[in-house]
């Protein structure tokens, strides 16, 4: 039985939800509506689910100390990671001690945090299908892996060179040629989250296609069941996902692979929640390429097209409640970008863009504008992806940012 309190009162039941961007303000939405009290944790003031939670604090949540101290002050009942960049060791140590209990637990956070840990997991344990990778420490150990002078296969051109610590692409490129490799690495080196000087390069995989597939885990404790939302497409650009859509067409032969894969990497990292499994396919044929165990960017989309979002179907599982991962109708994501370094941007156009038939936006409220920040999301629902494409693009080609 789940019992939940009152918010603000002695029987309260808390979350802290740690990073409280776009995807972490849908999920304290969610929390909110059901009398949860929030606690939202970011690096900077007025983080976009700092707006909408009932406690706002400010910490660098990758240095341990300070992420020991907020939780054994606020003693939440569950610690939920949004972002990859935390203390995640020290997460490990206070759910040992039984001081946290993480969502979806500490392992799965440690284990996504950098590229290494999942890869290795998802490859050499579990035996998933994925690109052939190598790490590497240097530029002459990358050249080696490149050319198969490491005594292991070659990976050969074109591959793809990524910091093991990075997210949204950053510093993460393709290299087609020799002449490409030195730039690849002075750019993942300039990229990467904290200097760590590692990389992993993948050989290129030449899909048709990519999917998110949100997989859930989420019933009453011992009986956790796991549940799949329809694929979902996207387009990533400079590894940045733009556009998203739902449901994708999949061959039945190719689904069934992407959700035997889907379960496998979820049911190993274990836990209640919501997990966005990145695959790539190509005819029948399925690869894994990375998991987030929270909600994922591409999945912005349910919030028009299922009855329940990733972000209710979170706040959900991690509470033991039941979800419906059914889909309502197809629709579409387009990313709104910030065009502009400002701050309190504003936006003109939102009335047209909300004259496009079948449409909605989430402006994300961020304090500061980026060239390529995301600041909002234009959705739109149709009876056709393709519809819904195009009303989303267009949606989100009609908020113009702007320095006020
Ligand atoms: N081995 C590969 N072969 C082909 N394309 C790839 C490969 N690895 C990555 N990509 C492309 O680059 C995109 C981003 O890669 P990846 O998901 O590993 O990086 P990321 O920085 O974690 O991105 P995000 O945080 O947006 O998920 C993928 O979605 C895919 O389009
Ligand atoms: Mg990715």
């Amino acid at each position: 039985m789940t019992t939940l309190g009152t918010p603000l009162s002695p029987h309260a039941t808390k979350v802290m939800l740690l990073g409280s961007g776009e995807l972490g303000k849908e999920v304290l939405i969610a929390l909110q509506r059901l009398g949860v009290e929030t606690i939202a944790v970011d690096r900077y003031d007025n983080a976009p689910g700092q707006q909408v939670a009932h406690h706002a604090r400010t910490i660098t949540m990758s240095d341990p100390a300070q992420l020991k101290a907020l939780i054994e002050a606020e003693r939440p009942h569950l610690v939920v990671p949004e972002i990859e960049a935390i203390a995640t060791p020290m997460l490990q140590e206070l759910e040992a001690a039984g001081v946290a209990t993480v969502i979806p637990n500490a392992r799965a956070a440690r284990l996504t945090m950098d590229r290494e840990g999942i890869r290795r997991l998802a490859a050499e344990t579990l035996g998933l299908p994925t690109s052939p990778y190598r790490f590497c420490n240097s530029l002459a150990e990358l050249q080696a892996a490149i050319d198969g002078a490491d005594g292991q296969p070659a990976i050969g051109y074109p591959c793809i060179v990524k910091p093991v610590m990075s997210s949204s692409g950053k510093g993460q490129s393709k290299i087609d040629t020799p002449a490409d490799v030195a730039a690849a690495w002075d750019y993942a080196m300039a990229g990467g989250r904290v200097s760590h000087g590692r990389v992993i390069v993948e050989g290129f995989i030449d899909f048709d296609y990519e999917i998110t597939l949100l997989t859930v885990r989420a019933g009453p404790e011992g009986a956790v069941a796991t549940q799949f939302c329809e694929p979902i497409g996207h387009v990533q650009v400079s590894g940045d996902y733009v556009e998203s859509w739902q449901p994708q067409r999949m061959t039945p032969q190719a689904l069934a692979r992407a959700q035997e894969i889907a379960a496998a990497i979820t049911g190993n990292l274990g836990g209640r929640g919501l997990f966005g499994v990145e695959l790539f396919v190509k005819g029948d044929e399925v690869w894994f390429s990375e998991v987030s165990p929270r909600p994922h960017d591409t999945g912005l989309v349910t919030l028009c097209t299922q009855w329940q979002s990733e972000f209710e179907l979170h706040a959900r599982a991690i509470l033991g409640l039941p979800v419906d991962t059914s889909l309502r109708n197809p629709g579409a994501s387009a990313v709104i970008y910030g065009g502009v370094d400002a701050t309190g941007i504003v936006f003109d156009g939102v009335d047209e863009a909300l004259a496009v038939p079948g449409t909605d936006l989430r402006l994300f409220g961020k304090p500061e504008s980026f060239v390529k920040r995301r600041m909002g999301v234009a959705l739109a629902r149709a009876d056709h992806t393709d519809t819904a494409r195009a009303n989303a693009k267009l949606a989100a080609s009609k908020v113009r940012p702007r320095q006020a």
